[in-house]
């Protein structure tokens, strides 16, 4: 009698304690019992903290304040992806905040804390932009796939111990896969209603128009290569060459909030090789210094590229025995550059120390004045950044194409920027130019409203270094 209770038990309590045995998806931790190494990539990459970031809190909450709370919907699309189709499947409202999914006591907290996860990323069974990828709901585990890159042979051990599995997808090595999420349509809404979809990130489509389309995949960058055991059951399971999942990226400021000391890290190597600057000529003259820099851009799309407060501002000091002669480009601890009329435009030529070169996306609103509201959004008074290597603007995707910029030396993973100072000077003479990067320019920071997230946020910026240098070039003449 006894034994059987205790079967009956045994079999009752899983449906007990999990009352969504239908779950889609599951933690990264019943992954990371066979790949462990996988499950500690990730966690040191962004994609596991699209949901705790607290500059997306913030921002999220300054959408909140600017259109309502309904905006969560949208944004929970690729910042909490698994608690927004769990939601959805359950009927559930997506709110993030307050008493939403990042709050402890919601259903769905534990999928929402963990981001973009395992099971999202590996269960994408056909792309679409803008967090609009299809998720096959259908299927119940045991016989929900989990896709991946190449043909099982152990296929078994996983299904056995996860439910899900493994199979082969061709999608897994390409672009399109992270397009679901790198191209960003933001909905422009006024009197509470959506009046258009603005492009708020193209990464995948600037990609797209560049030598790196196809062979050179989003992946080839920002997961690096290695031999080891992918899994680490079965125990004949040989080592070979996989991706590390660091999803390397440029966010060493979050990251050091977020207290990833090894994520920064790496994440500021990755940012230091993404573009080099240099001084190609010097001509001087009576009365007269010509500098003549160069900026290229070493990535896969353009730089900066991603979310629109990423910025990147050449600084040029020209110095003689007697001090600084000119200066363009000096950023001040708040992240404000000293000559700045926001948003500063374009530039070819450089003649005085007010006029910087910041490479940038500035966002218009209705009344075509700068906005930071993602959802106030009408299109670009700006988008100088540079273009990716092989980039042609008769086949760019209208989203992609810049704006305001004049200036027949912009061309495809270049810029060139003549600076024409008209002053005495004394020799030697010193020259340096430096790449100087941002991912929160200040714009972003002072707009914001006054949100419990954002005062929050706010603090946390107080010990950090908001400005990273990238690359350098100095030259003294004698
Ligand atoms: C942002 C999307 C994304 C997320 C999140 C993600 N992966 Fe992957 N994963 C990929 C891609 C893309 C590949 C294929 C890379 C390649 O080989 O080019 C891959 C490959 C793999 C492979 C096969 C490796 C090989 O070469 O055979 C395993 C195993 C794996 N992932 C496990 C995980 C685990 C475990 C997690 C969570 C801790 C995870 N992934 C999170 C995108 C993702
Ligand atoms: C009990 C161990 C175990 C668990 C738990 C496990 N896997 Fe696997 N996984 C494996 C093995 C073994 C393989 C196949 C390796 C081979 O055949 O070379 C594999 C293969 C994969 C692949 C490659 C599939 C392909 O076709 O390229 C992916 C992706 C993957 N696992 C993701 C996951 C995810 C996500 C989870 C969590 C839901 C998970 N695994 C849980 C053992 C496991
Ligand atoms: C389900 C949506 C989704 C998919 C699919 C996806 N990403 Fe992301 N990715 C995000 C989100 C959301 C963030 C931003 C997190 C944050 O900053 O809060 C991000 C951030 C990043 C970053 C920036 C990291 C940093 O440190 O700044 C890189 C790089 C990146 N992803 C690469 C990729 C690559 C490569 C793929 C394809 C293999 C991919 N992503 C697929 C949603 C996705
Ligand atoms: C040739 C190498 C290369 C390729 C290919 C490439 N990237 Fe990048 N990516 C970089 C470098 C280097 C950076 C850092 C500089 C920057 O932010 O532009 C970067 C930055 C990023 C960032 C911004 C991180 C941040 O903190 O703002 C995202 C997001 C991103 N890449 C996604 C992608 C996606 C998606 C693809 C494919 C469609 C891709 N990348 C293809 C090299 C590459
Ligand atoms: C289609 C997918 C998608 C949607 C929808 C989306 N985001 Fe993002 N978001 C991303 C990706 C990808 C990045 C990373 C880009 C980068 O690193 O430059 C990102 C980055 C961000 C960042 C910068 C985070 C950081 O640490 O620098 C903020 C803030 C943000 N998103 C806010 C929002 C808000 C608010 C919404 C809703 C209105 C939203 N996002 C909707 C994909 C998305």
């Amino acid at each position: 009698m006894f034994q059987k209770l205790l079967l009956f038990l045994a079999i009752i309590f899983p449906i007990i304690s999990f009352p969504h045995a239908e779950r889609i998806f599951t933690t990264p931790e019943t992954c990371a019992e066979c790949h462990g190494v996988f499950y500690t990539n990730w966690s040191q990459s962004m994609h596991s903290n699209a949901a705790k970031d607290p500059y997306f809190l913030a921002k999220l909450s300054n959408e909140v304040v600017v259109v309502g709370s309904f905006v969560e919907e949208e944004c929970a699309k690729c910042h909490t992806p698994t608690a927004k189709l769990e939601a959805k499947l359950n009927r559930i409202e997506a709110i993030i905040l307050r008493s939403g999914f990042l709050n402890k006591s919601n259903e769905l907290y534990e999928f929402a804390i963990d981001g973009v996860s395992c099971t999202l990323c590996h269960q994408i069974k056909k792309n679409n932009f803008s967090g609009n990828y299809l998720i096959d709901i259908n299927y119940k585990k045991p016989e929900r796939a989990i896709y991946g890159p190449f043909i099982p042979m152990y296929s078994i051990e996983m299904y056995r111990n996860s439910g899900y599995f493994p199979t082969r997808s061709e999608n897994f090595l390409k672009s399109d896969l992270c397009g679901n999420c790198h191209v960003v349509y933001t909905p422009t809404i006024e009197d509470g209603k959506i009046t258009k979809f603005f492009a708020e990130q193209t990464t995948f489509l600037e990609w797209k128009n560049s030598i790196y389309n196809p062979d050179r995949p989003c992946q080839s960058c920002h997961m690096k290569e290695e031999s080891f055991r992918i899994s680490t059951k079965p125990e004949n399971i040989f080592e070979r060459k996989a991706k590390h999942h660091h999803f390397l990226g440029a966010n060493v400021q979050i990251l050091k909030i977020l207290g990833d000391e090894i994520g920064a890290k790496r994440s500021e190597a990755q940012l230091k090789s993404s573009a080099e600057i240099k001084i190609i000529s010097v001509k001087l003259k009576d009365g007269e210094i010509e500098i003549l820099v160069e900026i290229k851009n070493n990535a896969g799309h353009k730089f900066p590229t991603g979310f629109p407060s990423r910025r990147a501002i050449v600084h040029v000091l020209v110095e003689d025995p007697e001090g600084i002669i000119f200066e363009s480009g000096r950023v001040m601890e708040n992240g404000k550059v000293i000559g700045e009329n926001y948003p500063e435009r374009h530039y070819d030529l450089i003649t005085s120390e007010d006029q910087v070169q910041i490479y940038e996306s500035v966002m218009m609103g209705k009344d075509g004045e700068y906005t930071i509201d993602l959802t106030k959004a009408h299109g670009y008074i700006k988008d100088n950044r540079i273009l990716p290597k092989g980039f042609t603007t008769t086949l760019a995707h209208p989203d992609t194409i810049p704006v305001g910029v004049e200036d027949d030396n912009f061309s495809p993973g270049k810029d060139r920027i003549t600076y024409l100072i008209k002053k005495e000077f004394k020799k030697p003479l010193k020259i340096r130019a430096e790449l100087l990067y941002q991912p929160i320019s200040w714009p972003f920071i002072e707009g914001l409203e006054n949100t419990a997230e954002v005062k929050e946020f706010i603090k946390m910026l107080e010990n950090i270094e908001l400005t990273t240098l990238i690359s350098s070039d100095e030259i003294t003449i004698n």
